[in-house]
């Protein structure tokens, strides 16, 4: 029960790493604000996590969302202990192909949104004075570029700078930010990441996302499960001295 007496909010949790993140923080004592723009998903997740779970609708690409899901999770909890940044989205398509508007869907998601649902929380532990626990979805896509996936890979470099800055600008509040940067893991954005990678390089459905796995140094994808000790941790007091650091939880594939 490391996280017994704690409050958490998992943005994007309805499902896939957000999802088993909000099971393990309940698993260990903590009540868990389902977050998701997907509101019916959310409702669905918290019904089967149980009583210390609940739904809130959230789209992290508007502020006014944001400030309304803060409010909701703080008038039903009385205050947040951590937030876990997890909600992105993926779009792929070679350079000279790259649209605007996928640019900007995918930076509004990924990148403004876990700004400003950080600052929104953060404000909030400030004031209640007693520190916080913040964790940003990264990914390996952060580490380096790909040919196929400018967009998300820059995104997700922003979300592992960001880490840095918020981890530094807020550890003076005894707030600890840090990232996970999971590798491949088997959830439904999988799903859709094997969709377009059959697309633009035409392959069979499904022979991506096993190649994929099958080069994972761990031999396999990875599954939402394998996130959660990571999250408990980055969550916990066991973390206290860990500042500014994206974790990587991929198997083998990146090393930093
Ligand atoms: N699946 C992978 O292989 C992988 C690898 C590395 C990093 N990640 C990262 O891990 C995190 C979770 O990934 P996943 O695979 O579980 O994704 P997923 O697509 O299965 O789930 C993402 C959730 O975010 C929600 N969401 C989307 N836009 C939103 C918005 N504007 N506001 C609020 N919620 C929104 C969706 O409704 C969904 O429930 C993401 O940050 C992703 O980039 C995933």
């Amino acid at each position: 029960m490391r996280l017994a007496g704690k409050t958490a909010i998992i943005t994007g949790a309805a499902r896939g790493i957000g999802r088993a993140i909000a099971e393990a923080y309940v698993r260990e004592g903590a009540r868990v604000a389902v977050a998701d723009i997907d509101l019916a998903g959310a409702e669905a997740a918290a019904a089967e996590i149980g009583d210390a779970a609940i739904a809130v609708e959230l789209d992290v690409t508007r502020q006014e969302s944001i400030d309304r899901m803060v409010g909701a999770v703080v008038s039903r909890f009385g205050s947040i202990d951590i937030l876990v940044n997890n909600a992105a989205i993926f779009d792929l398509a070679p350079i000279l192909e790259i649209q605007a508007a996928s640019y900007d869907r995918i930076f509004a998601v990924n990148v403004k949104g876990l700004l400003f649902t950080l600052q929104a929380v953060a404000r909030r532990m400030v004031a209640q004075g007693r520190g916080g626990k913040i964790i940003n979805m990264a990914s390996q896509a952060g580490r380096r570029g790909e040919a196929l996936v400018a967009v998300y890979c820059a995104s997700k470099a922003a979300v592992i700078s960001l880490t840095q800055s918020a981890g530094l600008g807020l550890i003076e509040h005894g707030i600890n930010v840090n990232g996970i940067a999971p590798g491949v893991v088997d959830t439904p954005m999988w799903d859709e990441v094997d969709a377009l990678f059959a697309r633009y390089e035409k392959r069979p459905l499904g022979q991506k996302k096993r190649l994929v796995g099958e080069a994972v140094p761990c031999g396999r994808m990875g599954l939402p499960e394998d996130h959660t000790g990571a999250a408990v941790f980055l969550a916990s007091s066991e973390s206290d001295y860990v500042v500014a650091q994206t974790l990587n939880v991929d198997g083998g594939n990146w090393m930093s």
